[in-house]
């Protein structure tokens, strides 16, 4: 891809005003990993104290668990990239509004077309909202594929409902393990390819 028009972008985010969170973000939280091809990117709802602090996605505490389980599960860090539904922490970390979702949501589909996943996981339910269907109950669409022209997506439960609930943390490595095993399925038929 080109670097230019990756850099291009990452501006045009920063200068964001279309939705009233610029008004009490610190920073503008594009996402986390490198911005070339991958097999898989992950989606969560929005930046919370840390990432807005550190501008960057998944870097708190449920972000530690997140890569603690992707180290666990022999994902390559070259293989993902991560980000949000919004760009900009909703204050007290509550949940973006469909309105604020609606604002942001070209950034991310910006970033999709671009990266060009193969597998996109919904991290909780706010993700699966907005990139499955607004009335998704995730305890019921949680570990099975939906599918979307140019790519498979898997709803699980964010990290973050983990740490709240560690009853959920087998759910959310076997919905991982499945992720992984169609990266591997993809890349041994020649369905996705870096190039
Ligand atoms: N929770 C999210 O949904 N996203 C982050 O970046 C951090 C925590």
């Amino acid at each position: 891809m080109e670097n230019d028009s990756w850099s291009r972008f990452e501006e045009a985010c920063r200068a964001c005003v279309k939705c009233p969170l610029c008004e009490t973000r610190r920073q503008v939280v594009i996402g986390r990993g490198e911005p070339r091809r991958v097999p898989l990117l992950l989606v969560g709802e929005g930046p919370g104290e840390q990432e807005d602090i550190q501008g960057q996605a998944f870097v708190g505490r449920a972000g530690k668990l997140l890569d603690l389980l992707m180290t666990g599960l022999r994902f390559d860090p070259d293989d993902w990239y991560i980000a949000n539904i919004v760009k900009c922490r909703p204050p007290g970390n509550r949940e973006p509004t469909d309105e604020e979702a609606a604002a942001c949501l070209p950034w991310l589909r910006w970033q999709v077309r671009t990266l060009k996943p193969a597998i996109l996981v919904c991290l909780g339910r706010t993700a699966a909202r907005h990139l499955v269907d607004k009335d998704i109950r995730i305890t019921a669409a949680r570990g099975q594929w939906v599918e979307k022209p140019g790519f498979l997506v898997m709803p699980t439960w964010h990290p973050a409902a983990v740490l709240r609930d560690p009853g959920k943390k087998i759910d959310l490595f076997k919905d991982m393990e499945q992720v992984r095993e169609t990266v591997e399925e993809l890349r041994r038929n020649g369905t996705w390819t870096s190039g």
